[in-house]
């Protein structure tokens, strides 16, 4: 995800630090939230203090960082009701096991654990990214206590598989801090796709003429990765079809990577019919060559260019438009002129609810966007602004079309 997005503006988040080797990419975490617009306060139990010191954390959040429930800077003495009255969330990573067992046990005899206990806990959530051994975290003491914070109420961020620091592979790493930065800024976004399924084509196909050429366009895919982004914040199970895009797959969202428009075509037709959504962001070839040449096309010194058949692909986007009972279809309409007119006309010939237009030059490639929404009522345009903005707005209005269907 982009780090140098406002994703976090406004939000005001305590940061706690409890004892492991993992508190080294907490360092990099403060960074990123404030460079997604948060401002941080860290707080640290005494075990991260042995990993890390405070004026690693001070510098990097431009505040002191809190260390101790007697801590003499606040007025009243009380550290612990101050930081988290202010915070919009508390974030502890690493949460050691150790950790989350005193969380568990509602034990308060420091101060991360003290402000934990004391945040008011409707509005204050509390989100904890595991961070130990692999044995520590599979023990039946650990996940009794990760059972039991869920329970109430905290929400748990990973862990995560791989390499550990003892030299042991398994469950148990903390997610690394753009996954963390990814997973606070879905938290605070709306659930208006809860429960709801979601499948996007995005990128370009390829179509080859031989094997070493073929026939592609200037889609990016950074909106329909936007949009599976966004679906997934919104709360939704999201399955992306993706043409080829050098892109990194939005966290929690299902990937599958085709080339060619029949490639995706068959990737996309089985899961349709089982989706409440579909979006299709993809700019799919109109045509293929009829015919793949087995070898590279040489020239023969005539000065004579071969000539290409070319075959019609699938529409696929029509073609999940006609199931018995489709998914509620968006498709998207890129062109270079006359948008209002050729989104209306696309939108009837292809028989979906909603298309969205915008200007194909203008807009591949670029990270941000003007959409045009077309439906059967008229038309609404989302003024210029960010894919991951549009995308998310977007997203709303597909989720109010969803519960108010016309
Ligand atoms: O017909 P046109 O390509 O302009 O339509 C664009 C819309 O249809 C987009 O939503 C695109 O993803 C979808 N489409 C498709 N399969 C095709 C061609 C377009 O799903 N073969």
């Amino acid at each position: 995800m982009a780090t140098n997005s406002t994703d976090l503006a406004g939000r005001h988040l305590v940061l706690g630090l409890s004892g492991g080797i993992a508190c080294y990419k907490s360092a990099e975490l403060v960074r990123q939230l404030i460079q997604a617009g948060a401002t941080v306060q860290v707080v640290m139990t005494e075990g991260a203090e042995a990993f890390i010191t405070p004026i690693t954390l001070q510098a990097l959040s431009g505040r002191p960082v809190y260390t101790s429930q007697w801590d003499a800077r606040e007025p009243n003495n009380m550290p612990h009701i101050n930081l988290s009255r202010e915070a919009d969330a508390v974030l502890v990573a690493p949460a050691s096991a150790d950790f989350m067992a005193r969380l568990a046990q509602g034990r308060a005899d420091e101060l991360l654990s003290l402000l934990c206990l004391a945040r008011p806990i409707e509005r204050c959530p509390l989100l904890l990214a595991p961070a130990m051994n692999r044995e520590m975290w599979a023990h039946p003491a650990t996940q009794r206590n990760a059972a039991q914070l869920r329970a109430d109420g905290a929400t748990l961020l990973g862990p995560d598989a791989g390499d550990q620091a003892c030299g042991e592979v398994g469950d148990g790493r903390m997610l690394e801090p753009e996954d963390l930065v990814e997973e606070l800024t879905a938290f605070f976004q709306p659930k208006v796709l809860a429960g709801r399924s979601v499948l996007i084509t995005a990128g370009p196909t390829y179509e080859a003429i031989d094997p070493v050429r073929g026939i592609t366009n200037r889609s990016s895919g950074k909106m329909g990765f936007a949009l599976a982004r966004a679906a997934r914040e919104a709360g939704a199970r999201v399955t992306l079809v993706a043409g080829p895009v050098a892109l990194a797959t939005p966290r929690g969202v299902a990937r599958v990577d085709v080339h060619s428009a029949r490639q995706m075509h068959e990737a996309v037709l089985p899961l349709a019919a089982s989706q409440d959504v579909f979006i299709a962001t993809a700019a799919v070839a109109d045509w293929r060559p009829a015919e793949v040449q087995e070898h590279k096309i040489k020239k023969d010194g005539s000065g004579q260019a071969p000539s290409i058949a070319m075959a019609e692909n699938p529409d696929i986007l029509a073609a999940v438009a006609r199931l018995p009972r489709p998914p509620y279809c968006v498709g998207f309409a890129a062109e270079s002129r006359e948008l209002l007119a050729h989104a209306q006309a696309k939108r009837e010939r292809k028989g979906i609810p909603l298309i969205v237009g915008n200007l194909g030059p203008a807009t591949f490639g670029r990270d941000d966007n003007t959409l045009l929404l077309v439906d059967e009522h008229g038309h609404r345009e989302i003024p210029t602004g960010g894919k991951q903005a549009l995308a998310r707005e977007l997203v709303r209005e597909i989720a109010h079309r969803l519960k108010n269907p016309t």
